[in-house]
């Protein structure tokens, strides 16, 4: 896949380290004052067994609001603490009935999800369930049947989850280890919209700073798109509710944060780029599976999945639909912050993207698992900057904030090995919804990959000329032996003729240029 220049400096895809050939064995699983585990860890070390961890819930502002807790009142306008009835009463009520049923309606449900939310009466709007459901080809169509299993899933949150979750909140490094069955029963939880205190967009609301997580959004509001996005959903709960195919390991979520005296000198980094294999097949996550995973995030994890927004954040949440309740306690990432998702599985394949997205069938997830019995999957969420015109980009504080974020993105655990940790698998990060430069971005990540000695197999997503232009200018870096501080006093360089020059110069043209006449004199 290399172009002009006479000698490639490109790797193999052969060459990249992937889990779980490159892995360390893992201690036994513990829990820590960072490290929340909802397994009970004894029974599981000893006996390998998933069983809930016993603790006590919380009604507290640094813990997720359990619809299942005492403290969670109701009245006939909303919930309010200290006011007559146990909201759980009501919403296990309703869901029981549904749980009895052999088949529902979307009617049924419906009306179940009103009927604790009555203060959304009006205003939720259910008309892309219901399309979805009249619409849905004959041989397809199990959902009457999967909504009461799913209602049955969410009303044993009080069994599956016995104490409460820390809110993943900013300025911490943190880590929530969950199994699979716990996620998928709260899960079912977001899917009847049972979360209280979640439902305001106001920026005055309690969780104003997180995302949404009831499925509400994803209900109203018919287009092709929804069909697709439920499709998928659907595809996950019909999998997670069937005693043979439920899946039965653990997936652990962490924040992780670097403090601003951390980040690297740029200007004065001294590594030279690392290994790169490019190419304008495949994609992140097929070709670069067991390597870590970069999700084009949103600062608010997962972005648009329960509402619009169908790119490659979203398409990731609806294949893997467990990286979904990250928006349960992830509060918005900070400019210095990161999420990494360990084990999540893949239920669904997709074609087309976009707008020609389509679910196009189950898939069968075969990736090993770790001791932690945790699929070789890492995703880490890394949102770049979302730039209205293009121009603002070309910029050092900008540049310096991309760098800052990939690096903590990039950066491994200090306790592991360099031969044990996996490669970054990872492609136009920031350049589709966010406007970024696919070039400048490309670079940014390549120097961030090399101030913590990572290799990178980036993939272009079909963008021939992408791939030849990055391949041309890795060549003349590394023949350049360019440093990271030397490519970043180019890009300053670069920057400050960009804001004196009235047009748009290439970055690659002018970096090539400015190599050339440096390198002459
Ligand atoms: N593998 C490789 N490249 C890909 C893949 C893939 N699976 N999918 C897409 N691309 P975008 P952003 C390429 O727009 O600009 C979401 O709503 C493709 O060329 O998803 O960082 C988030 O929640 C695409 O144009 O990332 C954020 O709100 C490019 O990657 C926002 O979008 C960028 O993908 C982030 O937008």
């Amino acid at each position: 896949a290399c172009g002009e220049e006479t000698r490639s400096y490109c790797c193999r895809l052969g060459e990249l380290k992937r889990a779980p050939r490159c892995h360390v064995e893992l201690e036994p699983l513990t829990f820590s004052r960072t490290h929340n585990v909802f397994v009970d860890v004894n029974e599981f070390r000893n006996k390998k067994k998933i069983k809930p961890q016993h603790g006590h819930h919380v009604w507290h502002k640094d813990f997720v609001k359990l619809p299942s807790s005492p403290e969670c009142h109701f009245t006939k306008t909303g919930f309010v603490s200290n006011s007559e009835v146990v909201r759980w009463q009501e919403v296990s009520k309703q869901l029981e009935n549904l749980a009895k049923k052999t088949s529902a309606s979307v009617a049924d449900v419906e009306k179940a999800i009103k009927k604790y939310n009555p203060k959304y009466e009006d205003q939720w709007s259910f008309d892309a369930l219901h399309t979805f459901v009249q619409m849905a080809p004959k041989e397809e169509n199990y959902y009457s049947s999967v909504f009461p299993k799913i209602a049955k899933l969410a009303s044993s949150l009080p069994k599956l989850i016995q104490k409460a979750i820390p809110l993943l909140q900013k300025g911490q490094t943190r880590s929530i280890t969950l199994s699979q069955e716990q996620i998928a029963c709260l899960l079912a939880n977001a899917f009847y919209c049972t979360f209280p205190h979640r439902n305001s967009q106001s920026p005055r609301a309690e969780f104003h700073n997180y995302p949404t997580i009831n499925f509400n959004s994803l209900f109203g509001k018919w287009s092709e798109k929804k069909r697709e996005k439920l499709r998928a959903i659907l595809h996950y709960f019909h999998t997670v509710t069937n005693q043979a195919t439920r899946p039965t390991g653990l997936v652990t979520f962490e924040r992780r944060y670097i403090r601003d005296q951390d980040f690297p000198n740029w200007r004065s980094a001294q590594e030279k780029l690392s290994k790169l294999y490019i190419s304008s097949d495949g994609c992140i996550e097929e070709v670069g599976t067991g390597m870590l995973q970069v999700d084009f995030a949103n600062s608010m994890i997962g972005g648009g999945v329960l509402g619009y927004g169908l790119v490659q954040e979203e398409i990731l949440f609806l294949m893997n639909p467990e990286l979904i309740i990250s928006r349960l306690f992830t509060e918005r990432l900070e400019d210095n912050e990161c999420l990494y998702i360990t084990g999540c599985q893949q239920f669904s394949k997709y074609g087309g993207y976009g707008d020609t997205f389509e679910w196009a069938g189950p898939h069968t997830d075969d990736i090993a698992r770790d001791e932690w019995l945790r699929l070789h999957r890492q995703i880490v969420a890394i949102d770049a900057l979302d730039f209205r015109h293009k121009r603002e980009q070309y910029n050092m504080r900008q540049i310096t904030r991309e760098l800052n974020k990939a690096y903590c993105g990039f950066k491994p655990d200090d306790n592991t090995p360099s031969d044990y940790i996996p490669d970054i698998s990872t492609g136009s990060w920031g350049c589709g919804a966010f406007n970024g430069d696919p070039k400048l971005k490309a670079l940014i990540q390549l120097m961030a990959a090399a101030k913590v000695q990572r290799n990178v197999a980036f993939f272009t997503f079909s963008n021939v000329g992408l791939e030849k232009d990055l391949n041309n200018m890795y060549n003349l870096l590394v023949s350049h032996k360019t440093t990271v501080g030397k490519l970043y006093e180019l890009l300053g360089d670069y920057c400050a003729e960009m804001r004196t020059n009235g047009t748009h110069i290439d970055l690659f043209v002018w970096i090539r240029n400015a190599l050339e006449l440096r390198s002459q004199l």
